[in-house]
Order: structure tokens, then C-alpha cells, then sequence
């Protein structure tokens, strides 16, 4: 299938509108992005016209709602071809998803003496969850150094990676740099030396096909919202034979087979055991439609039309007097740069001024910040519904607010 940006355009109604006079640019989709028709009619129809609490209950409504969610459970399994639907979890979002295997898993596999290993790229969501699990079990972090272009340097894997690591946890794709870490090699040297694997795909799954049981890593999460999908839903895959063994880390409705004041409660099975009280359903059924829409275009079309954006970007950038980019050549959805000396948040409000909207600051990953020295990045997001005008009219008001400030 080939690729008509103006059909794909015309699927997010926001983009029609103008900012501050000017047509919306919106650069700002690593954060979260905006959402095609067919995800906002998915979530309104059912509040219209099937709205029910799932599981349990005995009337249509209820049973449609179930099977319309068990249904998506089976969409995510084979968008990640996971080997099965009971491997799939559904949670609020990747920050949620870290949480619970940190909770969960951790609070079985991780002992005083022990480590966790990460990278100096990570997203706050990825970092925080381990050091509060470490803290807890009297563990430590540490984490994968950076090269001086924003990509991991692996030299000092071997010595990194010792008998008490028990977990290496990394991003698919920085959401800051763009950087592409070589995931399938970090788990395979991950696993050779018996240490469990979760992957951080935030950034990763709506700009590349993701397959988990040909990356062989134990768990793999996303949000729904940065995929075209609505707020407070995501996914957790987990590998089944570690599910299985996990102790549930929310307790309530839902998650049990039985319960009894005197006898305790037995819970159910995994995935149902790690997911406690009553489900975000309409959003479930919304991140459903999300996965069909992408699905429908194809990840490896996507994943074209943005390498060829991202490179017309970089080229239009790279005229744009004392801009300063960050990471790696061959990058993912994001551009991260400074404008001379001047702050991020100074250069993202002239921006906003001309209608383009960018994200500005330190992006969840202060410790990159302190890497790179700086306080703060602006970053601009490309993405399947951004064009090659939207590139030139960053790089002209960039230019303009160099002119207008000096360097
Ligand atoms: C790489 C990465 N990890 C984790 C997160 C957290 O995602 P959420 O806030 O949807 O839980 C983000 C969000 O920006 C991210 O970019």
C-alpha cells in the first residue's frame, strides 16, 4: 500500500484547526499524539450504544462489552506477535507497566546484593520504578553509558552485567534522541547470562513492527496514547512461564477465583490476576481501533514515509544558524535540539506563536540533560500525519527567532 498523506491528514480532525492565526504544526507527538476519527467513533459508539461493566455479568450488554474487550486483548497479542492472548496485560499506560513488573516480579526476584541495569537514555518511568524497587530490597541500579552522539556504548557490557544482575530494562527508542537501541543483541547477551528483560517500546511501536517473540525479551510495554490511541490504556506483554510464577500487585475485584473471611482468597490466573477493579473499557475498545487503523496502513509503510520525513527535517534544520541537534544520524520520530543560548522554553513560545507546536524542557530523562549539560532540549516530533511543510515552517521560525533574539 502506498502512502497519501493528504487521506492520512484527513483522518485527525484536529489538524484542520489554526493556532494563534496560523495552521496547526503539531511537532509534539512523542509526547502524545493526536487521535484519527475512527479511534474518537470507537470510544463514543460504545458509551452510546453498548455501554456495560465487563466480566460477570449476565445481560447482553455486559457480555458484548466482555467479548469486545477479550477481542482487542487478541488484537494486542498478534500487533506484538505474542505467542499467546494470556500474555497480554492490560494497564493505564508504560508507566504503569514498569510498575507492576517491578512490584510484582521484583518482589519475588530481587534480592539484598542484587542489580538492576539500565541506560543513561531512559524515560523517568523507566528509571524511577527500579530505584524505588532497589531502595526496597537493598539492590542497586546501574546503568549503560552514553557515547558523546547519544548511543550506548556497550564497551563495558561484560563487567556491567555480572552474577547478580537480575534485570536489564531499556528503551526501544529514546523518546528524547531518537536514538534505535540494538535491542534483540541486548537481550540475547541479557539472557546468555540468565538475566531477565523488559523493554521499554513508548517510542518504538508506532514507528516499527515489533515482534517480541523474535526479540526473546520476558516483557515489553507501550502506551495507547502515542500510538493514535486515547489516555489511561496500554499494554504490558509478559512471557507466560513468568506471569505465571508473578504474584499479583493490586489486590480487589476481578483478580481472584475466590474469596473467603476465613480462608484467605486464591487468585485467578494471569493476565487477569494483574488486573485489578473495573477496566478502562471504552478505552480499551478505543486502543483496539488505534491498533486496526495503524494496522490498516502498515507499520513498514509508516516506517518509510517517516525515515524519508525525518531526513528532509534534518536536512531543512541543518541551515538553521547555531542550532545545536542532539543524538545519533539515524534516528526515530524525534528531533531534540537547542538554539544557541537560548532557553528551550524561550524558543518553544515563539514557536507556539507561529502555530507550531513542539515540547520543550527536560523531557523525563534529566539524567540525559546532565549527559548532554544542559538544562533542557526542545524537541520536535515527526510522525505518519506531518509534512514536508511543517518541516520548512520549523526551520523558517527557527530562523526568525535567531534573527529576532541573535545567537
Ligand atoms: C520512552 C518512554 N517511556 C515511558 C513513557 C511514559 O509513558 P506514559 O506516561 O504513557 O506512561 C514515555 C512517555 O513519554 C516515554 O517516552
Amino acid at each position: 500500500m502506498s502512502f497519501d498523506l493528504t487521506r492520512v491528514r484527513a483522518d485527525f480532525p484536529v489538524l484542520a484547526r489554526e493556532v494563534n492565526g496560523e495552521p496547526l504544526a503539531y511537532l509534539d507527538s512523542a509526547a502524545s499524539a493526536q487521535k484519527p476519527q475512527a479511534v474518537i467513533d470507537a470510544e463514543s459508539h460504545f458509551y452510546a450504544n453498548g455501554y456495560a461493566a465487563v466480566h460477570r455479568g449476565i445481560h447482553t450488554l455486559s457480555a458484548e462489552a466482555t467479548t469486545a474487550m477479550e477481542d482487542v486483548r487478541i488484537q494486542a497479542a498478534r500487533f506484538l506477535n505474542a505467542a499467546s492472548p494470556e500474555e497480554i496485560i492490560f494497564v493505564k499506560g508504560t508507566t504503569e507497566g514498569i510498575n507492576l513488573v517491578a512490584s510484582s516480579w521484583g518482589s519475588r526476584q530481587l534480592h539484598a546484593g542484587d542489580n538492576i541495569l539500565i541506560t543513561g537514555m531512559e524515560h523517568h518511568a523507566n528509571i524511577v520504578p527500579w530505584q524505588m524497587l532497589a531502595e526496597r530490597a537493598g539492590a542497586e541500579v546501574r546503568f549503560i553509558p552514553l557515547t558523546g552522539t547519544g548511543e550506548l556504548d556497550l564497551s563495558s557490557l561484560s563487567t556491567l552485567i555480572d552474577s547478580r544482575t537480575r534485570m536489564l530494562a531499556v528503551t526501544h527508542v529514546s523518546n528524547v534522541l531518537g536514538t534505535v537501541n540494538p535491542v534483540k543483541e541486548l537481550v540475547a547477551r541479557a539472557k546468555a547470562a540468565g538475566v531477565t528483560t523488559l523493554i521499554d517500546g513508548a517510542q518504538a511501536v508506532m514507528h516499527q513492527q515489533v515482534d517480541v517473540q523474535d526479540l526473546d525479551c520476558d516483557f515489553y510495554v507501550f502506551s495507547g496514547h502515542k500510538i493514535y490511541g486515547p489516555t489511561g490504556i496500554g499494554i504490558l506483554y509478559g512471557r507466560k512461564a513468568l506471569l505465571d510464577e508473578m504474584p499479583p500487585w493490586e489486590g480487589g475485584g476481578s483478580m481472584i477465583a475466590t474469596v473467603s473471611l476465613t480462608e484467605g482468597t486464591r487468585f485467578a490466573a494471569a493476565p487477569w490476576r494483574f488486573e485489578a477493579g473495573t477496566p478502562n473499557t471504552g478505552g480499551i475498545i478505543a486502543l483496539g481501533a488505534a491498533l486496526s487503523w495503524v494496522s490498516a496502513l502498515g507499520l513498514e509503510v509508516i516506517h518509510q514515509r517517516e525515515q524519508a520525513l525525518m531526513r528532509y527535517a534534518l536536512d531543512k534544520l541543518s541551515s538553521v544558524p547555531d542550532l545545536v541537534i542532539y543524538g545519533p544520524e539515524a534516528r526515530s520520530g524525534v528531533i531534540a535540539f537547542n538554539l544557541g543560548q537560548h532557553h528551550a522554553y524561550d524558543v518553544g513560545s515563539f514557536l507556539d506563536r507561529y502555530g507550531i507546536a513542539i515540547r520543550t524542557g527536560h523531557h523525563c530523562a534529566m539524567p540525559l540533560m546532565t549527559h548532554y549539560g544542559v538544562p533542557a532540549m526542545c524537541r520536535a516530533s515527526f510522525v505518519l500525519y506531518n509534512s514536508e511543510e511543517e518541516a520548512d515552517r520549523l526551520a523558517a521560525g527557527l530562523t526568525r527567532i535567531h534573527r529576532l533574539l541573535g545567537g
